[in-house]
């Protein structure tokens, strides 16, 4: 018998005896195959590269043993590869296939700041198995998501990937993913392994500059940066990547404290550690490795498992331990970490993917899971009235958005086809829109276009009809992995466009595509209505559609801050407060008398030129409905540390359309041993209302959950008052206290 056989054989008996006996059956099963490897071929299954040289180059490598892992390779070549290492390497252990299926395989749902603004994990975690049952279907059983860094910073580019701002949000939403991703058993057919990156701190880079310097102290690590990871690792992901960014100094790859005292010793993770693209060897240009050799030995012994392409591990791991840099408990533990997870994918019963008679790719259940991921991801920012359209009135389409098939589905969507995108100019081609009047002139041939030529074409159409849909936005590549912008309005010639078409004196409608939310505030007084769509995906046209002419009701809500001007950032809503907190009054600019005197101001906290307030703030979004929130109750006023607090509102739809209100809690902890956020989202419900319908919200909040990391480092309740509100959005609501007891 093959030794791969041989291999497949033992996990078949061991997962057999695995149900009586539980996880031991796993552990006796990797113990049993550590015994048997050398050192060289453990090193090998800490070893991931990707396409970089010849078939017949790479196949060697798996025949030696000198590979655990290949990422973004061509689908088409995942059993070929497979076989090599598990019919033709002495153990046959079978090789765990990464790729990025950020949001979507081939059909692509919005981008996850997208996804994030439905604030709905049900949708979120379909959205995310639909991803997993294509890639598994093809081979793929290991995808580099979710993202859970927290981004306060829409200069980034990175923030298209992120959940957005609230460590709230991105930890339910992650969680919600890790489900959907590895659902129950992550050897059934349609999962796949989650990796949770980049931990951590990326989104905090300095400037918004990709791959800057972050420096965030521990406490605000703790209480911030570090609860999404910890959620998403309780809740059973299997994988984690750590990040490009030295934090305080130190660079992801090569923190001890972080991978082994945190991670291991504080959460009990039992999956294991990837590093991302090259992040070991970058320790190098950050100066804190001398050389190759130095990153496998600092990578090693920090507790990072896998290394991603840049093959310093099998170049220098042999040395290292024959000279007693690296012990060899240190390798076997980070092999033991990987083989699990390659024992709960499946992999050594089922190394391969099998021919699928009807693929899932495309199927019209997908898509139709993408629509409505869609629809649900548009936010309303703005209505005069103008919206929902009607459908018997003839609309001229304009702007480079309107049909970008590419560009709609956003970054890292690398394996999404263009060719299924339905764009808004499509979506009106279909036999659901096709009976409504249009002109279309795109007036812009892109979204950095800056020739006007087109725009008296586009203002005669816009004439000739009744009212008009602007669609401006980014091109996905301006957004997403090293993509980060110091200018953060609408790019191009877009604004001027908008302006002229609103010189015709038809009501405008400005439908944005982006990945990221842009400075709009001078773009306001051009458009009668505003809905934003962070990367719609494959089906954002007909989601667009849908909710211009009132089919769907916009029910989005911000996941981050939009801010007046890109030198406010960084702005969010759950900051502390000053010393000195802005007063409601302040002086506009303009209006500051020369010569005036120092203080005269008032001497508070804001921007002379943009204020204290954000032009959308956090949790912020509109619907065609309009929603009142009366009879806010506590079960108590007087809570312990360990009691569950209730929270009801009655929340009432007051308008004739049915529609679906995101009820947001947040709390603030008044006093505390450190500065506390002046508000934090604690739960948020989606409440399906119809017209005139009321009904009474409840949240469940444990007290547990209001600790926090405090002076002494030691997460705790503290004791003392605290103000709650059941609200819209982070800057309303009705407003109660309660107070913690000693
Ligand atoms: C680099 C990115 O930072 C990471 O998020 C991604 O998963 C890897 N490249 C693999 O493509």
């Amino acid at each position: 018998m093959k030794k791969g056989l041989f291999v497949i054989c033992m996990a078949a008996l061991f997962a057999t005896s695995c149900t009586q006996t539980g996880k031991t059956e796993e552990d006796r099963f990797i113990e049993d195959l550590l015994s048997q490897m050398t050192l060289e071929e453990k090193i090998g299954q800490m070893n991931q590269i990707h396409f970089d040289k010849s078939l017949d180059s790479i196949k060697a490598q798996v025949r030696n043993g000198e590979l655990g892992s290949m990422l973004n390779i061509d689908p088409k070549l995942i059993n070929e590869i497979q076989k090599t290492a598990v019919e033709e390497s002495r153990l046959g252990i079978p090789l765990i296939i990464g790729r990025d299926i950020v949001h979507g395989y081939k059909t692509v749902l919005p981008i996850p700041l997208g996804m994030a603004a439905s604030f709905d994990p049900q949708l979120v975690e379909k959205g995310t198995h639909m991803a997993a049952t294509e890639a598994r279907e093809q081979g793929i059983t290991w995808t580099f998501a979710p993202m859970l860094d927290i981004s306060r910073d829409a200069r980034w580019g990175r923030i298209a990937e992120s959940l957005g701002e609230d460590p709230y949000l991105t930890s339910e939403l992650g969680v919600a993913m890790v489900r959907g991703f590895q659902g129950d058993n992550l050897s059934d057919n349609d999962a796949i392994a989650a990796c949770v990156k980049h931990f951590v701190g990326y989104g905090a880079s300095e400037g918004g500059q990709d791959y800057n310097s972050t420096n965030i102290p521990e406490r605000l690590l703790r209480n911030v940066y570090l609860p999404p990871f910890q959620k998403t690792v309780e809740a059973g992901a299997a994988t984690l990547m750590t990040s490009f960014n030295d934090n305080d100094g130190v660079p992801a790859s090569g923190n001890d404290f972080l991978l082994r005292t945190v991670l291991r010793d504080e959460w009990g993770f039992d999956g294991f550690v990837v590093s991302d693209w090259c992040s070991m060897v970058e320790m190098i240009n950050h100066g804190f490795a001398a050389d190759r050799k130095d990153v496998a030995r600092l990578s090693a012994n920090a507790g990072l498992d896998m290394e991603m392409v840049s093959q310093t591990y099998v170049d220098y791991l042999p040395e290292l331990i024959a000279e007693n840099k690296v012990s060899i408990d240190v390798i076997d533990n980070a092999v033991r970490n990987i083989l699990r997870i390659k024992y709960r994918l499946g992999l050594f019963e089922n190394p391969y993917v099998d021919e699928v008679e009807t693929s899932t790719i495309y199927s019209d259940e997908h898509l139709q899971t993408a629509r409505q991921a869609a629809t649900e991801s548009a936010i309303l920012l703005k209505n005069n009235g103008v919206l929902p359209l009607k459908e018997n009135k003839t609309v001229a389409i304009i702007g480079p958005m309107a049909h970008a098939p590419y560009d709609q589905l956003g970054t890292w969507s690398f394996d999404g086809d263009k060719n299924h995108t339905v764009t808004p100019l499509k979506a009106l081609q279909s036999d659901e829109y096709k009976h409504i009047k249009y002109y279309y002139e795109a007036g812009l041939g892109h979204s950095r276009d800056e020739s006007t030529r087109n725009f008296e074409r586009a203002k005669s159409i816009a004439r000739q009809a009744d009212v008009v849909v602007v669609f401006v936005g980014e091109e996905a590549i301006l957004s997403g992995e090293a993509h980060s912008l110091s200018d953060i309005n609408l790019i191009g010639k877009q604004s001027d466009l908008l302006k002229a078409i609103k010189s015709t004196g038809k009501p405008v409608v400005m439908v944005v595509m982006a990945g990221r939310p842009l400075t709009i505030e001078r773009d306001l007084p051009y458009a009668d209505a505003v809905l934003y769509n962070f990367h719609p995906g494959t089906m954002g046209g007909l989601a667009i559609m849908d909710l211009l002419y009132g089919k769907a009701n916009p029910s989005g809500k911000l996941p981050v801050t939009f801010v007046r001007e890109v030198g406010q950032i960084p702005m969010y809503y759950n900051h502390n407060n000053t010393g000195r907190p802005a007063q409601d009054w302040i002086t506009p600019i303009n209006d500051i008398p020369l010569e005036a005197p120092q203080t005269s101001l008032g001497n508070t906290s804001f921007y002379l030129d943009s204020g204290k307030d954000p032009l959308f703030a956090f949790g912020y979004g509109l619907s065609y409905s309009t929603f009142e929130y009366s009879d806010l109750n506590l079960s108590s006023n007087e809570v312990n540390a360990n009691d569950t607090l209730t929270v009801t509102a009655t929340i009432k739809n007051t308008s004739d359309i049915d529609g679906t209100e995101v009820v947001q809690l947040y709390v603030r902890d008044l006093v505390g041993s450190i500065t506390r956020p002046v508000k934090e989202l604690k739960g948020f419900q989606r409440l399906a209302l119809k017209a005139g319908e009321a009904q009474t919200v409840s949240f469940k909040l444990p007290i547990s959950e209001l600790a926090f990391y405090g002076k002494d480092l030691i997460k705790k309740v503290e004791a003392g008052q605290f103000d709650i509100w059941v609200a819209p959005n982070s800057t309303e609501g009705l407003k109660g206290s309660f107070t913690v007891k000693e």
